[in-house]
């Protein structure tokens, strides 16, 4: 494990990054940057990091943090979150997962950051019929997806060429505690918020479409293995190779909440042509990483998370 590091997290108060921030700080000194346009403060509650809610489009004052603090390590996990918001606003998913990562690597390169880990999607594959394994084409389908790629290959391009230690992780479907429902949030926290209001869980395609999840304690340690033991410019999976129907997942969920059998089908999203996502894990396994956490073991742990957290919510 990663210790006696200064570490910054952007995005740290959204639901990976805060997972990372609560994993990284008992042995490094953590600095958060969030504008808090998806996080939350309180999902930092309690954690010795230092919080600057400040939008790392503004360049002044990154350029003055990493001046200040000469980071050893950088988890760039800010970004315009996902597909959907993308194909509202391409032009923000550009500005903030495009620019700024590009800005960020310069950054990175310049105050001499000794790794610099990139928070990639899953989604960049595109609809892919069998297991996706890093070497595959990509073919982004979505302005997210395509500026999620566009990060990696930034990322590639700074390892190649200037020497920077860098990685990206494509995470697949992560779920678990800190990750509130809203409009354009994961179909995991939509589903425990319809499922606590006993209303329908709503599907937005037949329910046979499949999705790979992983629990965010196991994303959160493959995430810092590929900061320890990643090859600069490299591609890691970070998915628990097992395929969920969605039917499936509402249904488990529904038993959870005691709202069996509570679902309806909606229409499909007009950009969503992917009914099988399933990772091929055995790169990131080379280095050592496995998923600990099952799917019902980490479904209740989140409901837990739900019933103490979010009180009230609507299902976005
Ligand atoms: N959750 C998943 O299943 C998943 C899957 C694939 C990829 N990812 C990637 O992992 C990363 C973290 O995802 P997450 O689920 O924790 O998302 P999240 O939305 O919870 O976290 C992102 C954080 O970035 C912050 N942010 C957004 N724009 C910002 C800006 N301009 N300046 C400063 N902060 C800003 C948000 O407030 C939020 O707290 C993202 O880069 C995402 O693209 C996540």
């Amino acid at each position: 494990m990663i210790s006696g590091q200064r570490i910054l997290i952007t995005g740290g108060a959204g639901f990976i990054g805060s997972n990372l921030a609560k994993a990284l700080c008992e042995k490094n000194t953590v600095y958060v940057v969030d504008d808090l346009s998806e996080g939350f403060k309180e999902n930092l509650s309690g954690l010795p990091v230092a919080f600057f809610k400040k939008d790392i489009r503004d360049r002044e004052f990154m350029r003055k943090l990493f001046s200040t603090h000469k980071f050893n390590c950088v988890f760039h996990l800010a970004a315009s979150f996902a597909n959907q918001k993308s194909v509202d606003d391409p032009a923000l998913d550009l500005d903030v997962n495009g620019v700024a990562t590009l800005k960020l690597l310069q950054l990175a390169k310049e105050f001499g950051t000794k790794k610099f880990v990139y928070s990639s999607s899953s989604c960049i594959y595109g609809a892919v019929d069998g297991a996706m394994g890093e070497e595959l084409k990509p073919m982004p389908e979505t302005p997210y997806a395509i500026t999620k790629l566009l990060g990696e290959q930034y990322v590639k391009f700074f390892a190649d060429f200037h020497g920077l230690d860098a990685v990206s992780v494509r995470f697949f479907n992560v779920y678990g505690p800190n990750e509130y429902p809203g409009p354009y949030r994961n179909v995991i926290p939509k589903f425990f918020a319809l499922a606590r209001q006993k209303k329908p869980l709503v599907i937005t395609g037949s329910g046979e479409e499949t999705r790979d999840f992983t629990f965010v304690e196991d994303a959160v340690e493959a995430t810092i293995l590929a900061a320890e033991k990643g090859t600069a410019g490299e591609a890691y999976n970070i998915g628990s190779s097992q395929e969920t129907k969605v039917i499936g997942l509402a249904n488990e969920i529904n038993k959870l909440a005691g709202n069996e059998g509570n679902v309806q089908k909606g229409e499909r999203r007009a950009w969503d042509h992917i009914s099988r996502r399933l990772s091929d894990n055995s790169k990131i396994k080379a280095l050592g990483w496995a998923p600990k956490t099952k799917l019902g073991e980490g479904l209740k742990k989140t409901f837990d998370w739900f019933e103490q957290n979010v009180k009230g919510v609507s299902n976005g």
